[in-house]
Order: C-alpha cells, then structure tokens, then sequence
C-alpha cells in the first residue's frame, strides 16, 4: 500500500528520548526551552512557547492576544475544525471570509470587500491558515489588518517551513500556532508550538500554559495545563534538523506529480505564486470533471491511498449553525466536493510516486 504518511524515526529521535529518559526530568524541563529557541529562531519569530499540540497552539495564541467572548475573528472555511474551534473555546464568533479558488486559502479580496461592507469594533483579529503546505498573502493581509487594527495569527499546522520571499510563515502575523502530529512536516508524536511577537503576551501565553500560575500555588487566570513534555521537545529537536530535507523530498515529489499532470486536462494542480516556496504538507488536486470518489476507489483497488481534503466547508459542520458568521463561502463548499489528496510524504520513493502519478493518468485515459 501506498500511504498517505508515514513519519519518520531515526537512530538520533530514538537516543534523544533515551537520553532523556535517563535524564530522570521527563516533563518540562530544559530541553523544552532549548526546543522553544531554536523552532523559533528557524521560523524568525521572536517568542517560543511549546505546549502539546497543533489545537493547544491555537488557544494559546488567542488567549495571548486576549480574545475573549464576544470578539469576532475573521478566518478561512476551508481547514481542519481545530481552527476555528479555537475561536469557539474563547466565546468568540469565527467569522468566515471565502477561499481564493487557485490557492484555496483566505481570499485577501473578499476579506477587504467583507470589511468594508461589514466593519464594527467587535472585529478584533485575522486568523489565517496557511494550507497544504502554502502560505497566504501575508504582506496583503499585514496591510488590512493595520488598516483595520486587527490582531493577526497564523495557523502554520501544514505549513513548517513555507516562505514568502525568503521569510518564513509563522513570522508575518503577532502570533502562530504550529502542528507537530506525526503526519506534519515535522513532528514530535503529538506536540505544538505558539510563536509571539510581543513578549508580554508570549509570558502571558506561557502563563495560560501552565495553569495561569504566577507563583507557586498562586494563579492569577483560569489556566490549562498545556505543557510539552521534555520527551517530545528531544524529537523536536532532532526533527528540526531534519526539516529542510523532509521539505526538499515533498518538493521533488510534487515536481513529479505536476511534469506528469502537466497535460492532463480533467484537473487542477496545486497553484504555487511567483516568489513563495510551498511545502507540499498535501499534494492536492480538484477535479474538473469525473468522480472523485470513482477515482478514489480506482487508486485504492490499486493499494494507493487518497485523502479528501476537506470533505466540507466549516460552515457546514452541524454544530456551526449559530454561532458562526459568513455571507458567500461558495467558493470554499464548491473545492471541499472536488478536492482529492495524493501521497507527496518524504518516505516515497520516486518510483512509488511515479506510480501514482501513472495510475492518475490511467484513471482519466
Ligand atoms: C490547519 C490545522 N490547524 C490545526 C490543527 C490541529 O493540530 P493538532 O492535531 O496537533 O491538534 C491541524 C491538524 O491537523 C491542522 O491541520
């Protein structure tokens, strides 16, 4: 079989968790703090604070920036629910503003129109995601929010790595979450991390972290206990290391995938604008014509695995109703029909990506 992912455990993770296994300090301790610098010197981000995974990552940088119940944050419907969960675990009202239809991310357009038709001073922050593995237009957006005096956060699950121009997503917005689930780009089994640009809302952060103690026995907020364990921060560690080359394998199997499909009319490949580097965390397609689930089962009776990559729009999922605002997320509905997700992770061979790529072809021969 042919699988969607398959993380990858080298000798090095596997010393680093002996390592500190034998160390005795199991929870946090300094190899978290050295795990919190260095991911976020990597991402050029100026405030680390590791908590335990992708959707702990998202509460922190909300609760960071002190969003709270009432306070509208304008987002994306296209992406997986912990997004916009994390606007609903503070009380506030996710607001979805429609999808570019060739990126599939937040439509800076349709953000600005929706702004200006729409505007009032419950709107308090921007939280965009970066999907598969592409970031949004962060300059355009920077440019809105300040007009607008809208916190900005970024939700780098899918997108370790990515740049614009050189600067790497996680660094543009006043706070990012990132994923470190074994099937990321990097991981550390479960694991997150919540990158802040101003400190006194990073210490704020690392506060809620650790059940809003400000002393011992002493907590000033209501607090979660969110902390990463020394464990996971020495696979970290060793994944970092290896990032730029997991990233460089997504790459070259996507150019495999788009030199194959290059003629292939029934669909669309994954758009990449001029000056960013995507990072492949999926390889999606969107049908122009035929069935997705035929194709689907085509690569499957083929031991190929597929992934539908968002089924719906967030809109759709039935506890939304009611608590969420939007007025067109058409384009986002429409691409959760057509979209299909190919195996691009750094494991493959290219002869297995190759065959992939073949039985596509095949499919719509
Ligand atoms: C875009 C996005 N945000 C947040 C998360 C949540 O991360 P985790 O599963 O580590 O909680 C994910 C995980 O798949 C994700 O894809």
């Amino acid at each position: 079989m042919i699988g969607m992912a398959k993380p990858f455990v080298g000798e090095e993770e596997i010393a680093a968790v002996v390592e500190v296994m034998r160390s005795g300090m199991l929870a946090t301790g300094p190899v978290v703090t050295q795990f919190e610098k260095a991911f976020n010197d990597y991402i050029g981000a100026q405030h680390g604070v590791a908590n335990v995974n992708g959707t702990t990552a998202l509460h922190v940088a909300l609760l960071g920036l002190g969003i709270k119940e009432g306070d509208k944050v304008l987002t994306t419907p296209f992406t997986f629910i912990a997004s916009s969960n994390s606007i609903l675990f503070n009380r506030a009202i996710p607001v979805f503003i429609d999808i570019d239809p060739k990126t599939y991310v937040i439509d800076p357009d349709k953000l600005e129109a929706y702004l200006e038709k729409h505007y009032d001073s419950s709107m308090k922050a921007i939280l965009v995601v970066h999907l598969f593995g592409l970031a949004c237009d962060m300059p355009r957006i920077m440019k809105i929010a300040e007009r607008y005096n809208l916190r900005v956060i970024e939700d780098c699950a899918q997108s370790h790595g990515a740049e614009i121009d050189g600067r790497r997503a996680g660094s543009f917005g006043d706070a990012a979450s990132f994923s470190f689930y074994p099937t990321k780009n990097m991981m550390t089994g479960e694991g997150g991390i919540t990158l802040f640009r101003n400190g006194d809302e990073a210490a704020l952060g690392r506060k809620y972290v650790n059940h809003g103690r400000v002393d011992q026995y002493l907590h000033d907020v209501l607090g979660y206990n969110y902390r990463m364990t020394s464990i996971c921060a020495a696979i970290g560690l060793e994944q970092l290391k290896r990032l730029d080359g997991f990233n460089s394998r997504r790459r070259a199997n996507a150019a495999i995938y788009n030199e194959s499909f290059a003629s292939l009319d029934a669909i669309d490949t994954p758009f990449v604008p001029a000056g960013y580097t995507h990072v492949y965390h999926q390889y999606t397609i969107s049908l122009k014509q035929g069935d997705r689930n035929d194709l689907q089962k085509y690569l499957a009776d083929k031991k190929i695995g597929s992934a539908v990559v968002y089924p719906f729009s967030m809109n759709e999922q039935p506890f939304y109703k009611g608590v969420c605002e939007y007025d067109d997320v058409s384009i986002a509905e429409a691409t959760s029909r057509r979209v299909l997700s190919l195996p691009v992770h750094p494991m493959l061979t290219p002869d297995e990506v190759q065959t992939v790529a073949s039985a596509v072809t095949s499919y719509f021969a």
